[in-house]
């Protein structure tokens, strides 16, 4: 089959793009000494962790219980949620915990001893990290407050929990203006993790951080034993304009159709909200718009003339800035999305393609697994 037979919209996915972009972090990882746990909201799909575990990677990560029972189903054997669990969900992780190696964060003293007395009463162990709010100001401890050693101490000290170490999450590198800004975030970052181990005084076996744009900057700091990237897989239009990918290394592109042109400044995709998802580029360069439309179907260079200005739920409106395009109805365009992950969340199936053809198709398993 060729891409000209899919039905559009439909999420393809550049099998080199994907394999190099796999093999290169976990080089990049490896060679540094450090462990990578990719996370797998970005593909979640089986079949793309066994490719990160088979390159070398301990594990994955998922944002939710949903996603890992889809992974553990599937034989993933090291899972990490670095979420916020509640202890409403306790079967589930002790479920979890029973058939894989299974960890999660905690940031509160009172959820880490109903946890505790969870695991106590099931006769169990459970194996947590403290989440370190190291400047996204989303989940985790305070490192600067004063009580911050004294949380580690106690949360380390209780005995229905196994204390593994701290892990952070730098999201605002997403928001840093230049890759100074960006190092500058991965070594703060570092600093304030080995900062509260060491003033904790606890042993902290781990400290994992990780966000794609970092990861380049995270490998070289002291004391980082494990580095969760996720997006790298397929890269996107928000980490080209952070720095951290070029147009290249984007497996995934959205395969739309135009099934309009009512004014000549002005064409209509068939690829709406539902497909490329409203989340907007944060970062340098140009951030406007809803993706980047591909000059041609197998380029990788944007076509700067056209900007996907507007969605609805299913079309996407399309700005010609030059006044005239090449494109008429019926043609297709691949567009890097700004956000690949929650493009990934939209469909059952992406399709992995070697040009022209299509290699495979790729369950989305784990896709909507919001619970
Ligand atoms: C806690 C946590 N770890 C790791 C990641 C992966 O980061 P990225 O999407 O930059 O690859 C995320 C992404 O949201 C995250 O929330």
């Amino acid at each position: 089959m060729r891409i000209d037979d899919l039905q559009t919209p439909a999420v393809l996915i550049e099998s080199s793009r994907l394999k190099r972009n796999l093999d290169r972090m976990q080089a990049a990882v490896t060679a540094r000494g450090r462990r990578l746990r990719p996370h797998a909201k970005t593909h979640k799909s089986p079949l793309v962790a066994e490719m990160q575990i088979a390159r070398g990677a301990v594990g994955i990560c998922c944002a939710k219980l949903g996603e890992a029972e889809v992974f553990a189903d599937a034989g993933i054997m090291d899972i990490r949620l670095p979420y916020p669990l509640n202890p409403v969900n306790a079967d589930r992780v002790l479920a979890l915990a029973d058939r894989v190696a299974f960890s999660f964060i905690v940031d509160d003293e009172g959820v880490a001893r109903a946890w505790s007395d969870i695991a106590r009463r099931a006769g169990r162990r459970l194996d947590v990290l403290i989440k370190v709010d190291v400047g996204f100001h989303r989940c985790g401890i305070d490192p600067n407050a004063g009580d911050a050693p004294s949380i580690v101490r106690e949360v380390a000290a209780l005995p229905g929990l196994r204390f593994k170490g701290l892990l952070s999450h730098a999201g605002h590198a997403y928001g840093a203006s230049s890759d100074a800004e960006v190092e500058a975030i991965a070594c703060a970052e570092a600093r304030m993790l080995r900062g509260l181990a060491s003033l904790s005084g606890v042993v902290c076996e781990e400290l994992s951080v990780g966000a794609t744009p970092t990861a380049r900057f995270s490998i070289h700091q002291e004391g980082v034993t494990e580095l969760r990237p996720g997006n790298y897989a397929y890269y996107d239009r928000m980490q080209v304009a952070v720095g951290s990918a070029t147009w290249d290394d984007c497996a995934l592109t959205v395969l739309a159709r135009v099934v309009s042109r009512p004014a000549t400044d002005r064409i209509i995709f068939d690829s709406g909200s539902k497909t490329l998802t409203s989340d907007a580029v944060k970062g340098r360069g140009n951030t406007a718009g809803h993706g980047a439309v591909l000059e041609e179907v197998h380029g990788s260079r944007p076509d700067d003339s056209l900007l996907i200005e507007r969605l609805s739920e299913e079309h996407a409106t399309v700005r010609i800035a030059s006044g005239t395009s090449r494109l008429a109805i019926g043609d297709l365009v691949r567009i890097i999305p700004n956000h690949s992950c929650v493009v990934s969340n939209m469909v059952d199936t992406v399709w992995l393609v070697d040009g022209d053809v299509v290699v495979d198709r790729l369950p989305v398993a784990a896709r909507g697994r919001i619970t």
